[in-house]
């Protein structure tokens, strides 16, 4: 018989989450601001913690793992932590399997050229994502003369597999979030169906489901019910405000040109995450112009006081 796994819950077996990078695109503090929040990390890291590039390590059983994402920060996050380096059992190893890409953004994907060493790599993304990384950036040629590429659709169910070809234990689903296409592509379509997806990533043995959504530019109610499956919640957390970057003298984009949902104001997602039956709700791809990156901020406490969670470098998780 083929039995389909069970779904049950087990202390035994739970899924491992690694936060590797927790900051957007820049770090934090990033390398050529001084905006308030940039200048607090400087004149005081311990109430403002330094963040690399957002990323996220995940596996079921620890020692096979995928990325949620690559940033350019990722060696320095591998190096970070022991489960994704080689082992001594072979020459050349890595205990890495995929990677699984939300859109195309270059702070999500350029570490995919910093894994070219390595043997062929299975990478997960939309067909538009795809393209982008084709023609835009050339990342996925560049990859394929290197190390050899296996590119995957996200769409549907995906069974993540091991290099070898062997179940992970990992289950993922992809949803679609509006979203647009990498300022480095040359596109008359800014935006399609594709651009940006989050990620429902599921253990089969201990029923441990993780949603992953880094680039929320909306909630609808659809976007809800993905979030709802959930037991940890890693999302979008950019922005504090709508014209944060205005406002902090850094730029002139607003949090919807750039494709983010900000956590306070009007259309906000503090109030979605703060309603749902999440267990860890925790924000991620923080700007280094976000408030709640200071410690002892008033922001900071909005947050937390709901239960809601800063991401950190180097967090790890069990569900
Ligand atoms: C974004 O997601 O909008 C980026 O992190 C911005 C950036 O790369 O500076
Ligand atoms: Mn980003
Ligand atoms: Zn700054």
């Amino acid at each position: 018989m083929n039995a389909q796994p069970t779904r049950h819950r087990s202390r035994f077996w739970p899924i491992k989450i690694r936060l590797l990078g927790t900051s957007a695109g820049g770090g934090f503090p990033q390398w050529n601001c001084s905006c308030r929040v940039c200048r607090a990390a400087r004149n005081n890291p311990a109430n403002a913690f330094a963040r690399t590039q957002s990323g996220v390590a995940v596996s079921a059983d620890g020692i096979s793992w995928f990325l949620l994402n690559a940033s350019p920060d990722l060696l320095a996050q591998i190096q970070a932590y022991p489960p994704l380096v080689a082992n001594s059992e072979t020459m050349r190893n890595s205990p890495i399997h995929g990677v699984l890409l939300t859109n195309g953004d270059l702070d999500h994907t350029l570490g995919l050229v910093l894994l070219r060493e390595g043997g062929a790599l299975a990478v997960y993304s939309t067909e538009r994502v795809r393209e982008a990384l084709t023609v835009g950036l050339g990342i996925l040629p560049t990859l394929e003369r290197y190390c050899g590429l296996n590119w995957l659709d996200c769409r549907g169910e995906i069974n993540l597999l091991r290099r070898d070809g062997t179940e992970s234990g990992l289950h993922a689903q992809s949803f679609d979030i509006p979203g647009s296409a990498p300022k480095y592509v040359a596109t008359k379509i800014r935006r399609a169906a594709g651009d940006s997806v989050g990620y429902v990533i599921t253990d089969t043995r201990s029923g441990g489901v993780l949603v992953f959504a880094p680039d929320v530019s909306v909630l609808t109610p659809e976007h809800v019910e993905h979030l709802k499956r959930a037991d940890v919640l890693l999302i979008d957390g950019t922005f504090w405000s709508e014209n944060e970057m205005r406002e902090s003298g850094t730029g002139t984009a607003s949090a919807a040109d750039m494709g983010h949902l900000p956590i306070s104001g009007p259309e906000n997602s503090l109030e979605v995450l703060a309603g749902l039956p999440v267990r860890r709700r925790i924000y991620m791809h923080i700007n280094n112009t976000n408030p709640i990156l200071l410690e002892d901020s008033p922001e900071r406490r909005q947050v937390t006081s709901l239960g809601i969670e800063v991401g950190m470098d180097g967090m790890e998780l069990k569900v």
